[in-house]
Order: structure tokens, then C-alpha cells, then sequence
């Protein structure tokens, strides 16, 4: 399995979100060296505050089973969801929040790689590097 596979568990993974605040679904992939994948969808909490975003899921997931340092690339899809409970995609990909772009920069370190991260919108994707959304960064260097 590819980004093409990533890109689709991400969106699959929307339908799963508990977004009954925001009503606003997030599903995220992370993709393995070995082609595996592990998703997320975002999680909220009545004191809002809590949430959890379907990124933060993902990667949380992938630590859970050995597999951090495993992960090559994340995938994300975001919007209003639909019948069926999938994110409704427009011209406008969901980014990764400021929180999740930190997180990732965990990752980003701990791979020594500038993780990919893909957003899916209505018409494709975009390709970001995490050093392009997050730059000079605060990570595990500054604290070694
Ligand atoms: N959300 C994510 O899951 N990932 C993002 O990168 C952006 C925001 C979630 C948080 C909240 O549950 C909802 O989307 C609306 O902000």
C-alpha cells in the first residue's frame, strides 16, 4: 500500500470522527515503511477543550504499537461531513492544526526525516514538508 491507499483510509477514517460539536470530520493515516497503515479520526470531549485531533490519534496509535519510527508519511482529510458521515472535501484542504504540526515534528525527529504530509481536497491533494508548515521548529534538540 501507497499514498493512494494512505489518502483513502484518511478519508474512510473521517466517517468515524465524534465531532458532535464542531460537526466538522477529521480522518488522518499514517503510512509505514512496510506499506501498512494506521488511521485516526478526531475525538471531541463536551468540555471542547480536550478534543483530540485525528492526527494526534493516528500517530498516538501508530506509538502504540512499536511503530513511530516506522511512519514515512500522514494523510488527512477534513470537512463537513456527509450522509454517510465522510468528510465533504472542498477546494480548501484541512492542514494540520498548529498543535498536530508539533506533534508531527516529534515524529519528523525521531525518524530524522522531513515527514510528508498529505491534505486531500475536492480536486487531489497537497504535499507539505513539515520544515515548509513548521519552520525552525522547537523539538527534542532544544532540550537534549
Ligand atoms: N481537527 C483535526 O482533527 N485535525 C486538524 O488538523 C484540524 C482540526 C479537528 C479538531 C476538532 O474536533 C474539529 O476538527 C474542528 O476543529
Amino acid at each position: 500500500m501507497g499514498i493512494k491507499e494512505a489518502l483513502e483510509a484518511a478519508y474512510d477514517a473521517s466517517m468515524h470522527a465524534y465531532a458532535p460539536y464542531s460537526k466538522y470530520h477529521v480522518g488522518a493515516a499514517v503510512l509505514l515503511d512496510d506499506g501498512s497503515i494506521i488511521v485516526g479520526s478526531n475525538f471531541e470531549n463536551a468540555s471542547y477543550g480536550l478534543s483530540l485531533c485525528a492526527e494526534a490519534v493516528a500517530i498516538a496509535s501508530a506509538n502504540s504499537e512499536s511503530r513511530l519510527h516506522n511512519i514515512i508519511a500522514i494523510t488527512i482529510a477534513g470537512g463537513k461531513p456527509d450522509n454517510d458521515g465522510r468528510a465533504m472535501l472542498t477546494e480548501i484542504p484541512c492542514t494540520p492544526c498548529g498543535r498536530c504540526r508539533q506533534i508531527i515534528k516529534e515524529v519528523s525527529d525521531v525518524m530524522d526525516k522531513d515527514i510528508a504530509i498529505y491534505c486531500l481536497h475536492q480536486s487531489g491533494y497537497r504535499r507539505y514538508r513539515l520544515s515548509e508548515i513548521l519552520p525552525d521548529a522547537f523539538g527534542p534538540n532544544n532540550v537534549a
